[in-house]
């Protein structure tokens, strides 16, 4: 596996690899990330090496998408671990670029996905999804994928960058390879996040009621219960749990995000944003329609 830093390089070792494969599969798959990997981080590595004949994945700390009053400084970072975990996964190239690299003192650009980036987590973290959908725009211009993979995980990040390599009639990779892959769980249903470890073993046991009161509350809904009692109940039953707060607990369209009243024909999410101790932990669920969560 290479590790690079600087743009000429990945250049360089980007068009080896693709001028090296005669396969008739996709030449490369990329899968974007802040590093500190978990299982759920190497789940999207393993489905991009069945996608592409060689896998990039980024590990850029996103200076831009953290707010002033969140956690850029105290962030898991742990190059060393997650280049061993890369390499035994049979990575080809993990580009790390320095913050230098990226944003230049020069540098001015902005990407915005209106209307996606204000609701949901981009209520309570103002500016945030301009900072993700700025560096998805640079690492898929670094790299130009055939495919790239993201987490449902962060659904609205994923709604976020579909409709932004739609607008933008992106072709690296086409806008219908922005691929989504289900979250990954530990045993007990939390969903697997490098901000788990800012809890305490008391908060650790207090979280996976986070998503099952989402599954049964998601049971509920498809079952005709009224979707706002439903939701009054859920939140109720997050900070019974021990949560300090709820962000927002919504049902949504799972492709414009829309707040929705009722189940339709279109497929729906459930989300939920709350607070845990120092962690803020977001899940995710499909309601109705036989989608994956
Ligand atoms: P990060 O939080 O490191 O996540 C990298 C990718 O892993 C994202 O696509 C995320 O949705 C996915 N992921 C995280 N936890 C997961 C889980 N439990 N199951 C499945 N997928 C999971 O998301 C980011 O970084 C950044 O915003 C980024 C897209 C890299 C832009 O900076």
């Amino acid at each position: 596996m290479q590790i690079l830093t600087a743009l000429e390089p990945l250049r360089t070792a980007l068009s080896a690899l693709k001028s090296g494969d005669n396969s008739d599969r996709p030449a490369l798959a990329l899968v974007p990330t802040m590093g500190a990997l978990h299982e759920g981080h190497l789940t999207l590595v393993r489905e991009a090496k069945r996608r592409a004949a060689s896998v990039v994945v980024s590990i850029f700390v996103n200076p831009r998408q953290f707010g002033p009053n969140e956690d850029l400084a105290t962030y898991p970072r742990q190059l060393e671990a997650d280049a061993a975990l890369l390499e035994a996964e049979g990575v080809a190239v993990l580009w790390a670029p320095t913050v230098e690299a990226m944003y230049p003192a020069s540098y001015a650009t902005t990407v915005q996905v209106g209307g996606l980036d204000t609701v949901l987590c981009g209520a309570a973290r103002p500016g945030h999804f301009d900072g993700v959908a700025t560096v998805v725009t640079k690492l898929l211009n670094q790299v130009q994928p055939d495919v790239a993979l993201f987490g449902e995980k962060d659904w609205q990040q994923l709604a976020i960058i579909r409709r932004m390599a739609r607008d933008l009639d992106m072709t690296h990779p086409r806008a219908d390879a922005i691929l989504g892959v289900p979250t990954v769980r530990e045993a007990d249903g939390l969903a697997m996040s490098s901000r788990n470890k800012y809890l305490t073993a008391a908060e650790r046991a207090a979280a996976p009621a986070m998503n099952r009161s989402m599954r049964e509350a998601a049971a509920q809904i498809v079952a005709g219960k009224r979707v706002a009692d439903t939701l009054a109940v859920l939140r109720e039953a997050v900070l019974a749990a021990g949560f300090d707060r709820v962000d927002y607990a919504d049902l949504r369209d799972a492709e414009t995000l829309q707040a929705l009243t009722e189940l339709g024909e279109r497929p729906a999410r459930l989300l939920v944003a709350a607070h845990l101790g120092k962690a803020r932990l977001i899940d995710n669920v499909a309601v109705g329609g036989g989608q994956t969560c």
